[in-house]
């Protein structure tokens, strides 16, 4: 039901017809950016966030677009009442266009520009505690940029599951980045919320954003710094944000429990006041 209709560049079509051409740069390249927002109760949670984030990663990779936020927003509102979605998200994805296949491209190419809708099920319960491994982080430079290119991320993850966890958070010069597709918090024994600094090795989260300007309004003390898998297994509470995990406890870290393996206080504390923004 969810995906009856998507949208392909700036019109809704049946979904099973939204077909992009062989030489989209996308395909062949990786060469485009997306966004993945939550929709509760049918609206976009922190749609402002989500597309300054979107503006900054076309502008990183140089692609020209004139996009309309209005236009966009529009549509996934359509796209939300076609596709009869009450809880979910809509995937935006952008590449730089259609060209023969070449490493050297024309710098005015119209974009593709397609988006889809998911649902996702939304409600206040955290859920069991995620059983997760840690992975030598493999993927490029500049992972800020919300870049297709997933490739890393879908081989771990898939390597994560097949060995029996639930996701992979990675390692790069001895400290955690962020989990394959989500950004990572460890709460210390003194309370404190501790999150990696949102420079060219995570994706700045909007979700992670939400969370600490929460943590911070509620007298929650907040450190941004790198942290080692060490402490991440020494932590008192750790959990993953993302646009469509929501607050998500990770109760074990390569088979070792963190705390008594139990969901902490924290943690909690956090995703109820989540809920509480997003409305649910
Ligand atoms: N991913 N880090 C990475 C590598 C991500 O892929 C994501 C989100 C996040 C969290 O960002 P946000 O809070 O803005 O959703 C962090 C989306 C959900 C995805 O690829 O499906």
């Amino acid at each position: 039901m969810a995906q009856k209709y998507s949208f392909l560049n700036g019109e809704i079509v049946p979904h099973e017809k939204a077909f992009v051409h062989i030489e989209d740069r996308g395909y062949q390249f990786s060469d485009g950016v997306y966004e993945v927002i939550l929709i509760v109760n049918k609206k976009l949670i922190d749609l402002e966030g989500h597309f300054d984030r979107l503006l900054r990663s076309l502008k990183k990779l140089s692609i020209n677009h004139d996009i309309k936020k209005a236009f966009l927003v529009e549509n996934i509102h359509q796209l939300i009442e076609k596709n009869a979605i009450i809880n979910g998200s809509v995937y935006l994805q952008i590449t730089r266009g259609v060209y023969k296949r070449s490493q050297i491209y024309p710098s005015d190419l119209s974009p593709s520009v397609v988006m889809k809708m998911s649902p996702v099920e939304i409600n206040r319960t955290l859920g069991e505690g995620l059983s997760i491994m840690s992975h030598e982080d493999i993927r490029w430079q500049y992972c800020d940029i919300k870049s297709i290119s997933l490739l890393a991320s879908s081989l771990l993850k898939k390597k994560a599951y097949d060995q029996g966890f639930e996701d992979v958070v990675y390692i790069k010069n001895s400290f955690i980045t962020e989990a394959s597709f989500a950004n990572i918090f460890i709460v210390d024994e003194d309370n404190t919320l501790i999150t990696t600094p949102a420079d060219e090795s995570i994706l700045e989260g909007i979700t992670r954003n939400r969370i600490i300007e929460l943590a911070a309004a509620n007298g929650i003390k907040i450190e941004y710094r790198k942290f080692s898998l060490e402490e991440v297994l020494s932590a008192k509470e750790v959990f993953l944000t993302s646009s469509t995990l929501l607050v998500r406890p990770v109760t074990s870290v390569d088979d070792k429990l963190i705390g008594k393996g139990e969901i902490g206080q924290l943690t909690e504390k956090l995703a109820s006041l989540y809920y509480d923004f997003i409305g649910v």
